[in-house]
């Protein structure tokens, strides 16, 4: 059966000697889980405080980015193998705000390979914008997403991945799809995945759903067949809110 998955995007947010503060706050008040994989994803600065605070816990570390040269020229990006050596175990790629800053499918492609070959996970997002669900064209957009940021990238590899679905218009909101509109998109995620890579493979991959995920929305979004874990963004900085939505993902999947 799946694990469920909750991963914390801080997005630009806590400085080094806060992230040791929130490591800190957070181990102590962080449940058994048994059912449930934690990651914590943090601006490439807080890396190495985030590794070192959670050694020997069950919490994961990963990126918000990586670059998809192995190494040269390339002032200020960092490559996947840094990110490796570092104790980074996970990395966030194709984010919607990474988009709208010109991120285009083919630089996630890219960058999917480059975290493949050097042994990270890839988180790789996709979500349409509130113009693109009204005008009806949500799974269309979603299926270009998914295929051209998968080019290339085998069932062995495929395997490896985390799919996480983020509608732009419930990020940072507050406005949270409903767990129905949340499942028909994961649902359909996972029927694109089964036509490209068999039934085998759609039944084991992690698909998250992420979008102004709280304490309070996290049991009913996480209750929905296709959804395996949260991408959360706002409750994440919050150790209380973040170890809530934990405890919402560490139930037994009957
Ligand atoms: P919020 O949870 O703050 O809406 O952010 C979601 C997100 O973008 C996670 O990657």
């Amino acid at each position: 059966m799946r694990k469920k998955i909750v991963a914390g995007n801080w997005k630009m947010n806590k400085t080094p000697s806060e992230t040791k503060a929130f490591a800190e706050q957070f181990k102590a008040i962080l449940p058994k889980t048994k059912w449930c994989d934690i990651v914590v994803c943090v601006p490439t600065v807080d890396l190495s405080a985030a590794v070192r605070a959670f050694k020997d816990s069950r919490i994961a570390v990963g990126a918000e980015n990586v670059y998809f040269e192995k190494s040269g020229a390339y002032t200020g990006e960092i490559a996947a193998n840094m990110l490796l050596d570092a104790g980074c175990k996970y990395v966030i790629l194709g984010h919607s705000e990474r988009r709208a800053m010109g991120e285009t499918n083919a630089d996630v492609n890219a960058k999917v390979l480059a975290a493949l070959d050097n042994g990270l996970i890839p988180i790789m997002c996709v979500g349409e914008s509130l113009e693109q669900r009204e005008a009806g064209i949500t799974e269309e957009w979603i299926t270009m997403q998914i295929k051209t940021g998968l080019a290339s990238i085998g069932e062995d590899k495929i395997r490896k991945m985390i799919i996480a679905y983020e509608p732009i218009w419930a990020i940072g909101t507050g406005k949270t799809a409903t767990p129905e509109q949340a499942e028909e998109v994961c649902e359909h995620i996972r029927a694109v995945i089964r036509k490209l890579y068999g039934a085998k493979v759609a039944r084991a991959i992690s698909i998250l759903y992420g979008g102004s995920m709280n304490e309070k929305n996290a049991y009913d979004l996480l209750a929905q067949p296709d959804i395996d874990g949260g991408l959360i963004g706002g409750a994440s900085l919050v150790p209380e809110k973040f170890v809530k939505i934990i405890e919402a993902a560490n139930q037994p999947t009957i």
